[in-house]
């Protein structure tokens, strides 16, 4: 298989573990006998210091002529301890994913087996947890309309949704049902929000036509209880933006780190994918960064984007067998750690030899 494949490695530790996703697919490319191509482009705190603008246009070109787009991080605290900065690297990821249609975010968490004692959750909790969130991606709060008064007294951010929009996101999400455990929990604050409303109204028509499929509902104040109370509960979490935000960040506890989540961003035409994990700026540079996120990542990109599932299992494999070794970056093991490059070369060696 010929394929193009855009890399934007962003900002802090974005380009580390970038580079041990790009790793693995070389690896898997060779052993499969597949020409990947491999073309990077700038977004972020980065972009911004080289061209002024954290999405340039010569990125957008990039990721519309590739086949599939891999994202590490952006941020820059810089940016964050200057709340009256005009251009953040933020608006560049939100442009990104504004520009390119990505309306779904897709988070799948799980328990490891062998992670199970690094949580700071009880074992009997968190193990065979295994659920997904499918994230909206591109309206609510984080695209309606914002501003301040004259006096800069006040300031308002709008939360805003169609039914189109939570149409489009339900039917990926109920298909992904579907092919698992048959159940959708909708996770809103209906008993406030209009727009959550909508939600439960939309969804809950379309549910009629899958009587198969199982469809709870949840405030998001008690689904971000109920994640670390009994986590295996859920099956595929359907939710709007910024909830999807906060609780897939709060899952990531379940795994055992933030580092270790993967993600899909997928549109219409294009999807892109990254860990969910942000720029981490105090570790950029120390080699210290857990890459398996951004690696998971990698391989949902060979499945959801190329359909090559068997490619994309042996990387779940190798990235189990290497965790199985304590072949795990400092997040993980605080005690006996090894570097971002070992653990991404480690993983290659797996799936080379074995
Ligand atoms: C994420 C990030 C982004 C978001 C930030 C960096 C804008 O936290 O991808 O989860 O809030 O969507
Ligand atoms: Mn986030």
């Amino acid at each position: 298989m010929n394929r193009k494949i855009a890399v934007l490695p962003g900002d802090g530790i974005g380009p580390e573990v970038t580079a041990q996703a790009v790793k693995v697919l070389k690896a898997i490319a060779g052993k499969f006998n597949h020409q990947f191509e491999f073309e990077e482009a700038l977004i972020g705190a980065i972009a911004i210091d080289k061209t002024g603008n954290p999405f340039p246009e010569q990125t957008l070109k990039i990721c519309k002529s590739n086949d599939a787009i891999l994202f590490g991080a952006i941020g820059d605290p810089k940016y964050d301890l200057d709340p009256s900065a005009k251009i953040r690297p933020e608006q560049g990821l939100l442009a990104m994913r504004k520009a390119l249609g990505l309306y779904a975010n897709i988070r799948p968490v799980n328990s490891y087996p062998e992670l199970l004692k690094k949580s700071p959750l009880k074992e009997e909790i968190i193990k065979d947890t295994d659920f997904i969130v499918f994230r909206e991606l591109t309206g609510g709060i984080y695209f309606g309309e914002k501003g301040q008064s004259e006096d800069k007294q006040t300031a308002y951010d709008t939360c805003t949704y169609s039914t189109e929009e939570i149409l489009r996101i339900t039917k990926l999400a109920f298909e992904s049902a579907s092919a698992r455990k048959k159940k959708v929990t909708l996770v809103d604050k209906a008993n406030v929000l209009e727009t959550s409303r909508l939600w439960r109204k939309t969804v809950k028509h379309y549910a009629e036509e899958f009587p198969d499929i199982q469809l709870d509902f949840m405030f998001i104040d008690n689904a971000a209880m109920q994640i670390i109370l009994n986590p295996r509960q859920f099956d595929v979490i359907l939710t709007e933006n910024m909830f999807g935000d906060i609780i897939t960040d709060e899952a990531s506890v379940i795994a055992g780190s933030l580092g270790l989540l993967p993600s899909a961003s997928i549109g219409a035409e294009r999807a892109l994918y990254e860990p969910i994990h942000g720029s981490y700026p105090e570790a950029a540079g120390k080699g210290i960064a857990n890459p398996i996120g951004a690696i998971l990542s990698a391989a949902m990109l060979l499945e959801m984007s190329f359909g090559l599932k068997a490619e994309s299992e042996e990387i779940r494999k190798a990235i189990k067998k290497t965790i199985v070794a304590g072949c795990v970056t400092k997040d993980i093991d605080s005690m006996h750690f090894y570097s971002t490059n070992q653990v991404g070369t480690k993983i290659v060696d797996i799936l080379i030899n074995e």
